[in-house]
């Protein structure tokens, strides 16, 4: 039982002679082993390098100190440790020493090649040690004991059979084994369990006290690794707000731009617009000089539209939040364009289900989103066709909400697809191609995400926004 185990406690503050037996003084070529597994730590910062390092120099032969290792690492939000590697002596045989000064033991480090370490994790004993995982609430009472006090263990056979619900010894066949917590200051790693299945022979003190100075300086690599990788994650998304902000600042000298050019072209167009309506009136409607007028007043109307395009495009995200249910929003865009629809022949069929469908942001500008989904649509189908419209619940971590636009006007070319939401991009003759970038933008300002594909019938699109939490 756990009771009858025989804890070696490693006191930091105790005078070394009372931590070590006298017998078990440290050798030198234990100084040498200790010396070559130190600077192995430091010979990489990579996580994946590390723990094969770690357990193929606990196994290697001329080492002399276990038959097998296996590494485990805590999951602190599931309360349990997650096999992670296996290492069999055989299988460390590629293990050797690389930078060392002939003769002199305490230069050097240990290294493996990639071929080697990928045999490793392919062996059947690693397989299931990564296929295992312990419970640190109700799985081997032993290794939680180990994690709960942070002290090195070992056990043997007669221990364990007295533990008759773990299924972690008869798994491995263990007979008598080690285990020993990778742990940091405030933090636990892991842990690493070793045992001899071949020899089956006792674990002895001076093994059980380097593999817990093993398991020390693991636990400090490990961390830096991890907090290493952290760091450089960190580092690649702040490049990433770097060069988004640098967008962000071209396109507000663009937008500015463009405001100051619109004003600039907005009134000369209402005038010729103007005046060309009051020339038509003048005009006896079966005038030659009628079409020469309706031209103008088209293009006027073309570019009139192309500069409120541009603008909207162009404009600060200012969003006025409130909170409110998304199928008001489109229901009011379906109204707007229904009787264009009903005239085109158009069907239109809405699936808005009873639920909590409220967002948080700018109705106006959501009303915009749609309406420019639901003018594509109206323009892909200029014969007819049907058009639906469904809400539904997306399956993002944080509850959301997705409207699908689905028609039937043949759908968007397989080489358009990635172009579509580029500024200007138009298949059509009088598109301005700022309908879907105008879409994208606001639906990302408001912490969402639009896609398009392609149905059997046509296109579709699926506009993913974030609910507002519940109010209180
Ligand atoms: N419902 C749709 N069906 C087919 N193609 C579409 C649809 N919606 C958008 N597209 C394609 O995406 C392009 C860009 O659309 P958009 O940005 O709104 O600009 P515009 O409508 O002015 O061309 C369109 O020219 C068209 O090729
Ligand atoms: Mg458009």
């Amino acid at each position: 039982m756990i009771e009858a185990l025989r804890l070696v406690m490693t006191d930091a503050t105790a005078p070394i002679s009372q931590m070590l037996p006298s017998q078990a003084l440290p050798r030198t070529k234990d100084m040498a082993t200790s010396f070559l597994f130190s600077s192995t730590l430091l010979s990489t910062i990579h996580l994946n390098k590390l723990v094969h390092l770690i357990l193929s120099a606990l196994v290697h032969e001329q080492n002399q100190l276990f038959g097998r290792a296996m590494l485990y690492l805590h999951n602190p939000k599931t309360c349990t440790l997650q096999g992670m590697l296996g290492i069999c002596r055989e299988d460390a045989s590629a293990l050797h020493i690389v930078d060392t000064t002939e003769g002199n033991p305490l230069t050097g480090h240990w290294d493996l090649d990639d071929r080697t370490m990928e045999q490793q994790r392919q062996s059947e004993f690693c397989r299931n040690v990564r296929a295992s995982r312990i419970d640190l609430d109700d799985g081997c009472r032993i290794v939680s004991r180990v994690v709960k006090e942070r002290i090195p263990c070992r056990i043997s056979h007669i221990d364990c059979l007295e533990c008759r619900d773990c299924g972690f010894v008869r798994r491995f066949d263990m007979k008598t084994f080690a285990v020993a917590p990778l742990a940091t200051r405030d933090r636990l790693v892991g842990i690493i369990i070793v045992d001899n299945p071949l020899s089956d022979g006792p674990i002895e003190d001076e093994q059980l006290q380097l593999l817990q100075l093993f398991a020390n300086q693991s636990g400090m690599a490990l961390e830096n690794s991890r907090l290493y990788r952290n760091l450089e994650e960190t580092h690649a998304e702040l490049r990433d707000a770097r060069q988004r902000l640098m967008h962000g600042a071209h396109l507000a000298a663009l937008g500015e731009m463009a405001a100051s050019l619109s004003h600039e072209l907005k009134t000369p167009l209402v005038t010729i617009g103007g005046f060309a309506a009051r020339l038509g009136r003048l005009l006896e409607p079966d005038a030659t000089q009628r079409q020469y007028l309706d031209t103008i007043i088209g293009e006027v109307q073309r570019l009139e539209h192309l500069l409120g395009d541009v603008l909207a495009y162009s404009k600060k995200p200012t969003i006025c939040y409130n909170r409110f249910d998304l199928r008001a929003v489109i229901r009011e865009s379906i109204e707007d364009y229904f009787i264009v629809f009903e005239e085109q022949g158009i069907s239109c069929h809405l699936l808005l289900p009873e639920g909590y469908w409220e967002v948080l942001g700018d109705a106006h500008q959501l009303k915009q989103v749609f309406i420019n989904l639901l003018v594509n649509a109206q323009e892909a189908m200029p014969d007819g066709g049907e058009l639906r419209l469904t809400l539904s619940r997306g399956d993002t971590e944080k509850p959301s909400v997705v409207v699908t636009l689905a028609d039937t006007g043949g759908g968007i070319p397989e080489e358009s697809l990635s172009s579509i939401f580029t500024p200007f991009f138009t298949t059509k003759r009088r598109g301005t191609g700022l309908g879907l970038p105008i879409v994208s933008r606001i639906v990302q300002n408001h912490g969402g995400m639009i896609s398009a594909g392609n149905s059997d019938l046509g296109a579709e699109f699926r506009v993913m926004l974030p609910l507002a939490g519940m109010p209180d």
